[in-house]
């Protein structure tokens, strides 16, 4: 079988032919639909959190940014919550699944780590309790997912019959509350007793659900199904383009940013806001009048790297050659590398969510998916 067809779906995919035929439903990120004009037409839905409103104040004003170094540069600090920023689409979609009469109330919300997915849950719980919900938060990790029933630890159940310890968990939530919001974190993580709780939850349609998970992650089935059958609304969640990202950045400093700038770290974090935010606190800035500049290079904290690092010493080893020959020198061709790393590895890079393939002039480019892969690099 030729490349070419070998990897056609992938063609097909991002020529966007199959696109529409897609069950999932994700917001493009247009070239320019800049957050700042977006928060200007819909102040309320914007910059708001679990504790209620944050509204638009500015991220970080010069005295909160202090720390002064002696070369005159201002060294960034995080201190509050950046204002949510570009992603009023998304709101607008997961207002409507959480308004649904007809069927499940509640919305799925999918994307890569670090994309904005549990900010996006907490928006969508601010939304709810401002129209009178009672808000439950539950948050899957490994180590609870050894325990039956693990998310839900906090309930009070005797130990039973299986069936009837989930029913009663499920009336224990919702406590005959007719409008009760379950937020589910990282739900690819949920044991499967937990699972089938939210699944009675959204199947009974006893309470409004949202839900988050890293897409690529497989989910316990009693959660998958609540997305596969349609019961609720799927939204993937994509990076901000770089025009969101310029608006983020500039709300982070306090005022306008230069081109360059924003640029370095738009090509760096691509509108990741969780590598964003990182490379923005570690990194020093100062004022050229009155655009903010980057007072040197940009480093890669520690914690990103970590994570990155992490990432990618759990591939295997031919998944991590790729990345390897592609951290020297990007984009080469699907043919070169596969007959450098062994057949089929660049495909499973590609499944693997760290390369990216591309047509390019009849052939077949790899590339990194995201650049900081090549920074931190493969020790
Ligand atoms: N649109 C946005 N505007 C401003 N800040 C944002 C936005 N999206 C996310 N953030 C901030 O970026 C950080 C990372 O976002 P978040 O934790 O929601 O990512 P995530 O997709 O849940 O990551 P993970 O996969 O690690 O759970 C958080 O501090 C969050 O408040
Ligand atoms: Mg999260």
């Amino acid at each position: 079988m030729s490349r070419v067809s070998r990897y056609s779906y992938r063609w097909r995919r991002y020529l966007n032919v199959a696109r529409a035929a897609r069950p999932v439903r994700s917001v493009t990120r247009s070239a320019c639909s800049c957050s700042l004009g977006t928060r200007a037409r819909t102040p309320t839905r914007c910059g708001t959190d679990i504790d209620g409103p944050v509204g638009v104040r500015a991220a970080r004003t010069e005295a909160e940014m202090a720390a002064t170094t002696r070369s005159g540069a201002v060294k960034s600090r995080f201190v509050l919550e950046w204002p949510l920023v570009g992603r009023s689409e998304e709101l607008a979609f997961i207002d409507s699944a959480l308004r649904r009469r007809d069927a499940a109330r509640g919305v799925v919300l999918a994307g890569g780590s670090g994309v904005g997915k549990t900010r996006l849950a907490r928006e969508a719980v601010a939304l709810e309790r401002r129209h009178g919900a009672r808000a439950w938060w539950v948050t899957a990790t490994e180590c609870a997912r050894a325990v039956p029933l693990g998310a839900f630890a906090d309930l009070p159940l005797e130990p039973g019959d299986p069936r009837e310890t989930v029913h009663r968990a499920v009336d224990r939530i919702v406590e005959g509350n007719d409008h009760v919001v379950v937020v589910v974190d990282d739900a690819h993580l949920l044991d499967d007793m937990s699972a089938l709780v939210v699944n009675q939850l959204v199947v009974q349609r006893r309470a409004t659900v949202v839900a988050t998970v890293r897409t690529g992650e497989p989910a316990p089935d009693a959660m998958a199904v609540t997305w596969k059958d349609e019961h609720l609304r799927r939204l993937e969640i994509q990076p901000l383009s770089e025009c969101e990202t310029q608006a983020l950045v500039e709300v982070a400093l306090g005022g306008p940013a230069e081109r360059a700038t924003v640029r370095r770290l738009w090509r760096l974090s691509r509108g990741n806001v969780l590598f964003l935010r990182q490379l923005v606190a570690s990194s020093a800035f100062r004022r050229d009048g009155a655009v903010w500049q980057l007072a040197g290079g940009v480093e890669v904290p520690a914690m990103l790297a970590d994570m990155v690092d992490a990432r990618l010493g759990a591939l295997p080893g031919d998944v991590r050659a790729v990345v390897e020959l592609l951290a020297l020198s990007e984009p080469l061709p699907v043919d070169l590398l596969d007959s450098a790393t062994g057949r089929g590895s660049v495909e499973r890079a590609e499944d693997a969510g760290v390369v990216a393939v591309e047509p390019s002039s009849g052939r077949l480019d790899a590339r990194l998916a995201h650049p900081l892969f090549g920074e931190v690099g493969i020790e």
